[in-house]
């Protein structure tokens, strides 16, 4: 056997070459970083399963976003812990509603500042399930409704794009007829289009209080086990109006990532959650890894497999080596 002509080990041999043939690139503008916020004023409670992430009162929220953006982040995804809860969620549809305060003391300081408001139910009722309940389940129809609702009350705090992330059948076309009506035609929707029932969530589940009390979410969120559902969620939500369709959790499910940037022409966004970063913290802590090499490789591989934003707690860790 001869020796090699072609040595795919040739433009490895230098820092240049290896920039020149550089498939991937992270960059800022594909980042986004989740914030929590609650009640009170100079309340920051750490988050004990998530290190470096806290529940802020308003006006330390505020300051959290100065520092962030100061560092480059330039688009958050906020999640309200609401003084009180009510059975249906309608706390989360109220005038002065945490995340509707939030955005608009936000937007007095930062007005650049993009923000996304995750919609759901979950973090607003007092049985933490994503929406209404009716026979023992989360009905579906009912919850369009709460959801609708909650998607206007935030457009009119001056919330710049809609996360939709229940999983209730016909959820973002009710929403954008919702938001249509309300004059709101140019808010963007940002689908959780295939959102797994995944215990990846754990740690944001007491970091948004927001475990169900009873049962699981199994009955709205997808079977890890699927992934042509997955194309039927994100296909059904691409016809009901989606602007950008979700996969989550990230890393066990980079390959459906991948399927859905194979069959269609739209941006595409992961959420690299709670649980995944997580388990990359915990190992830091212990020294068993390089937490900083392995959230960039992290992050890349998720752009690699096809998405074009990453929703990803890590964001205030790497933003400035970026
Ligand atoms: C609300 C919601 C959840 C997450 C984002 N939006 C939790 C859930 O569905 O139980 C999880 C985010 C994370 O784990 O980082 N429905």
């Amino acid at each position: 056997m001869a020796f090699p002509i072609t040595r795919l080990r040739r433009m490895r041999q230098s820092e240049v070459t290896r920039n020149m043939i550089r498939e991937t690139r992270l960059t800022r503008d594909d980042l986004i970083m989740p914030l929590f916020v609650r009640p009170g004023k100079g309340i920051q409670n750490p988050i004990n399963s998530m290190p470096g992430n806290y529940q802020l009162s308003v006006d330390l929220l505020v300051e959290k976003c100065k520092e962030l953006y100061n560092k480059g982040v330039q688009s958050i995804l906020l999640f309200g812990i609401p003084e009180h809860k009510d059975e249906h969620g309608l706390v989360a549809c109220e005038h002065n509603g945490i995340v509707q305060q939030a955005t608009r003391a936000i937007k007095k300081e930062l007005p650049d500042l993009y923000i996304i408001a995750d919609v759901c139910n979950c973090e607003y009722t007092t049985h933490g399930h994503c929406g209404t309940i009716i026979n023992g389940d989360v009905d579906n129809d009912s919850t369009l409704i709460t959801l609708g609702k909650q998607s206007v009350s935030l457009a009119e705090a001056g919330i710049d794009m809609i996360a939709p992330s229940d999983m209730m059948d016909g959820r973002i076309g009710f929403i954008r007829n919702e938001l249509d009506k309300a004059n709101f035609t140019n808010m963007p929707i940002m689908a959780y289009s295939a959102k797994y029932a995944s215990a990846f969530y754990g740690p944001f589940r007491d970091a948004a209080e927001s475990a169900p009390q009873f049962g699981n979410r199994a009955t709205y969120q997808m079977d890890p086990a699927n992934s042509n559902e997955a194309l039927r969620e994100v296909e059904q939500d691409i016809f009901e109006g989606a602007d950008i369709v979700m996969v989550k959790p990230a890393l066990s499910y980079l390959d459906v990532i991948r399927r859905v940037k194979d069959n269609f022409n739209m941006p595409i966004a992961a959420y690299n959650v709670s649980g995944e970063f997580s388990m990359v913290k915990a190992a830091a802590e212990k020294g068993w890894i390089d937490e900083n090499r392995i959230t960039l490789e992290i992050l890349t591989s998720i752009k690699r497999a096809g998405s074009d934003l990453i929703i990803s707690y890590h964001t205030q860790d790497v933003i400035d080596q970026l």
